[in-house]
């Protein structure tokens, strides 16, 4: 007998519920008999225990009488909704979980060690229970979501990013994204997931500490706000740092740090302040450092005009696939300001902005790697120069579904080399410059 029929036959009118009524019934019962304070105090683990233990007393006092499966079937459900996220609770829990892609109410995927994986196991009852559990997460953060608004981004109290997306705009029902907040790597943990090499970590370290200007560039998740945050951690501690974002997402240790964050207009279309506002008046307070979570807008003129007088060392990030993209990409969207700047101009700007690219690819088998790191070595309005320091020459995938490859690493530019020695640092041998003019002959040559 299915739990909607053993219930129906309980009571007396209440052949008229269905299972969703029964489960938000339980639920507000439940609500009334927890100290929600003492609540707050508890893990998620605790406090899913805890409501289980409850919700079983409220049952075996007042419900109808069910089978240990159809008890359990129904103490999860109810436990999922109080706990706000319904059947997407146990998944935020799942560590390894690093994606979560809800396409309708049939679709669960989610994203783990890089690949995507269909939960067949995990649904929404229906349409409107999916529409409930988002209005539940875009409330929570006072937006809201309905035919005039169908396309709403909020971030939940944990971290984790959202984004939702509605009919009209969607002709798949509703869709529902969720990015786990992000877990910080250190460079040499990067080294054991095989996205960069110890040489690589070597030299990056010594260009974050010569305070370079570095562009991480990359495509959708490839892991550009990663490597930001590593490379952020490599700043020394008596610097004074400025982070703009439009999700803080990057985790500083460092003491002297001023975390800022834009903000969406509110329901009624004002308030807005962007990251192009923030970059301003950051200038204004006196950083040594910037950091740029993402350029993608008119924003990027201002940054790098504060990367060419007197930010050195700043750090963004933007979306391209390869470094020479990320070059024409800055260009564009500089030219996205309301300044209007001559073409050749924005060139000059660029040559004197950006020191250094780092390209992030994520490869077929959900690997995430530095796929080259290049300098800049161009001035003024001349064509931009990139010489290539380090690569990541990838092999066909093998029989165990992994790419292999290996980095190579080439010499860095006398004009690099010496900036690093005047400020202090060693060249790490791997970019040695002795070969560089023999390699420029052989590339001038190709
Ligand atoms: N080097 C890496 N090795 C393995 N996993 C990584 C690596 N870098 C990032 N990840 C994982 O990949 C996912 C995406 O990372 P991240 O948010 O840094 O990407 P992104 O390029 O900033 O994405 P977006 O374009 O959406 O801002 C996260 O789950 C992160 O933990
Ligand atoms: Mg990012």
């Amino acid at each position: 007998m299915s739990l909607q029929s053993r219930i129906a036959n309980h009571g007396d009118n209440s052949s008229r519920l269905d299972d969703s009524h029964l489960v938000s019934g339980y639920r507000v019962k439940l609500l009334e008999e927890i100290d929600l304070a003492e609540m707050s105090t508890l893990s998620l683990h605790e406090r899913r225990a805890r409501l289980e233990r409850v919700l079983g007393h409220i049952i075996s006092r007042e419900g109808p009488v069910l089978s240990t499966a159809e008890r359990a079937q129904l103490v999860r459900r109810v436990v999922d909704e109080a706990l706000g996220l319904g059947v997407l609770e146990p998944l935020l829990e799942d560590a390894s979980i690093t994606e979560i892609m809800v396409n309708g109410p049939e679709h669960v995927y989610v994203e783990r060690s890089g690949r995507l994986e269909r939960l067949h196991h995990v649904r929404f009852t229906s349409h409107e229970q999916l529409m409930q559990t988002i209005e539940r997460i875009v409330s929570t953060v006072n937006r809201r979501v309905d035919e005039s608004t169908p396309m709403v981004d909020a971030r939940l109290k944990t971290g984790e990013r959202v984004n939702v997306i509605i009919p009209p705009l969607s002709l798949t029902g509703p869709i529902l994204t969720i990015r786990r907040f992000p877990r910080a790597y250190a460079l040499h943990e990067m080294v054991a997931l095989g996205s960069l090499d110890e040489h690589m970590v070597m030299l990056l370290s010594s260009l974050v500490r010569a305070s370079f200007n570095i562009i991480v560039s990359g495509a959708t998740g490839s892991g550009k706000t990663t490597l930001l945050n590593a490379l952020s951690g490599l700043v020394p501690e008596h610097e004074r740092i400025v982070t703009i974002e439009d999700s803080a997402e990057l985790q500083l240790q460092q003491s002297h740090v001023i975390t800022l964050e834009s903000r969406p207009a509110n329901v009624e279309g004002n308030g807005q302040i962007t990251i192009r506002d923030l970059v301003r008046n950051s200038l204004r307070m006196r950083p040594d450092r910037i950091i740029v979570g993402e350029v993608r807008g008119g924003e990027t003129l201002d940054m790098l005009q504060a990367m060419s007088t007197g930010h050195d060392g700043s750090l963004a990030t933007v979306h391209a696939n390869n470094v020479d993209d990320a070059l024409t990409r800055l260009q564009t969207l500089a030219s996205m300001s309301d300044v209007d700047i001559p073409f050749a101009a924005l060139h000059d700007q660029i040559n004197s902005a950006v020191d250094v690219l780092v390209q992030l690819t994520r490869f077929a088998d959900g690997s995430r790697r530095i796929s080259e790191i290049a300098v800049l070595d161009s001035h003024g309005r001349d064509e931009y120069r990139l010489v290539s320091l380090a690569r990541f020459d990838a092999g066909p995938m093998g029989a165990d579904g992994r790419v292999p490859g290996h980095f190579t690493h080439l010499p860095l530019p006398p004009r690099a080399a010496e900036r690093l020695r005047m400020r202090g640092e060693a060249i790490p041998a791997a970019f040695g410059v002795a070969q560089y003019e023999e390699q420029l002959a052989i590339r001038e040559a190709r």
